[in-house]
């Protein structure tokens, strides 16, 4: 077996000193090692006292997601080899969870915000048989719409590389919003749809930026971006007023009025609560730290408005 030298860079945290620092090991090993048998190599040959999580080795049991080379990913599923780069592997913790130690994280909180979203099914008495002897069937094309959802191990790979959560750290997170889309697609739930909307609307489905990270890091190819998607389809589709009517309505307003978006006011307006208006005040402050005046904060009807809204009007009645 062939072998290579190179350098695990491995980010290290003492509980104790409260220290967190990078720690170079040079190592010689097979060049077949998973980045899980590295670690395994390491405190087994040089360092003892180097933590980490893992269990099955085969990518099942989702504990050993750890960053590698800045990516999430399984340590497990992932060839060391393929990761170095001059020379060098890095390896950290996940992301957005407190560290306990070295590259063990405390995934408690991640937990508790899927208790959110009710992860778990609750039978709807007219599908479901109170017989328990009895099956309760659901068609092969009904679990199509979530079978790939619920291949989930709750590795947390997507939360660690999640961009929503750099900037809110109340965000839900990724796989709790796979996991609310898995119970609202399936044919079995008696919970209301509108319901289960309500739980992943507030710091949930309207906060996700689309940046598909959690899609590059499954190791099981879930897609929780996709299923966001879906779930404000489904929540446009529900009628109740949510951030999404909000927005399109005052869009549609400020662009009437004006023939301009108002986007420092959009956040107040969408989210209709003290976070939106948080939101807008900073807009403001910032803007207006850059110079910008109170007029250009609130747009104003531009020249020739009013051939602008007969337009409008025009196209409403077309359609
Ligand atoms: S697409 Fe949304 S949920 Fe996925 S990583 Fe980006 S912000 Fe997070
Ligand atoms: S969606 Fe994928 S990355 Fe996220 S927890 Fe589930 S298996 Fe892991
Ligand atoms: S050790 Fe179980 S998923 Fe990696």
């Amino acid at each position: 077996m062939k072998k290579i030298k190179y350098t695990a860079r491995i980010k290290r945290y003492d509980p104790d000193t409260n220290k967190s620092y990078f720690q170079d090991f040079e190592v010689e090993v097979e060049d077949s090692l998973t980045v899980l048998e590295l670690l395994m190599y390491i405190k087994d040959k040089i360092d003892s006292t180097l933590t980490f999580r893992a269990f099955c080795r085969s990518a099942i049991c989702g504990s050993c997601a750890m960053i590698i080379n800045g990516r999430a990913g399984l340590a497990c599923k992932i060839q060391a080899k393929d990761k170095i780069k001059n020379g060098v592997i890095t390896i950290e913790p996940l992301n957005h969870l407190p560290v306990v130690r070295d590259l063990v994280v405390d995934q408690e909180p991640a937990f508790n915000k899927l208790k959110k979203v009710k992860p778990y099914l609750v039978p709807d008495p007219k599908v479901v048989p109170d017989n328990t002897k009895v099956e309760s069937l659901v068609l092969p094309e009904e679990f199509k719409r979530y079978d790939k959802q619920t291949d989930c191990i709750l590795c947390m790979a997507c939360y660690g590389q999640c961009n929503a959560l750099e900037g809110d750290e109340k965000y839900l997170g990724p796989f709790q919003l796979v996991k609310a889309f898995r119970f609202i697609m399936d044919t079995r739930d008696g919970v209301d749809v509108e319901e289960r909307i309500k739980l992943v609307e507030d710091h949930g489905i309207w906060d996700c930026v689309q940046c598909q990270m959690c899609l590059a890091a499954c190791p099981k190819g879930i897609a929780p971006c996709d299923d966001i998607l879906e779930l404000r389809r489904i929540a446009k589709d529900t009628g109740e007023e949510n951030i999404a009517t909000r927005r399109a309505k005052f869009w549609f307003a400020t662009v009437y009025e004006t023939g301009q978006i108002d986007k420092f006011h959009l956040p107040e307006v969408a989210f209709g609560d003290e976070r939106g208006k948080e939101i807008t005040k900073k807009l403001e402050e910032e803007f207006k730290s850059r110079g910008m005046s109170e007029d250009e904060f609130a747009p104003k009807p531009f020249e020739g408005i009013e051939k602008f809204r007969n337009f409008i009007k025009k196209l409403e009645k077309e359609l």
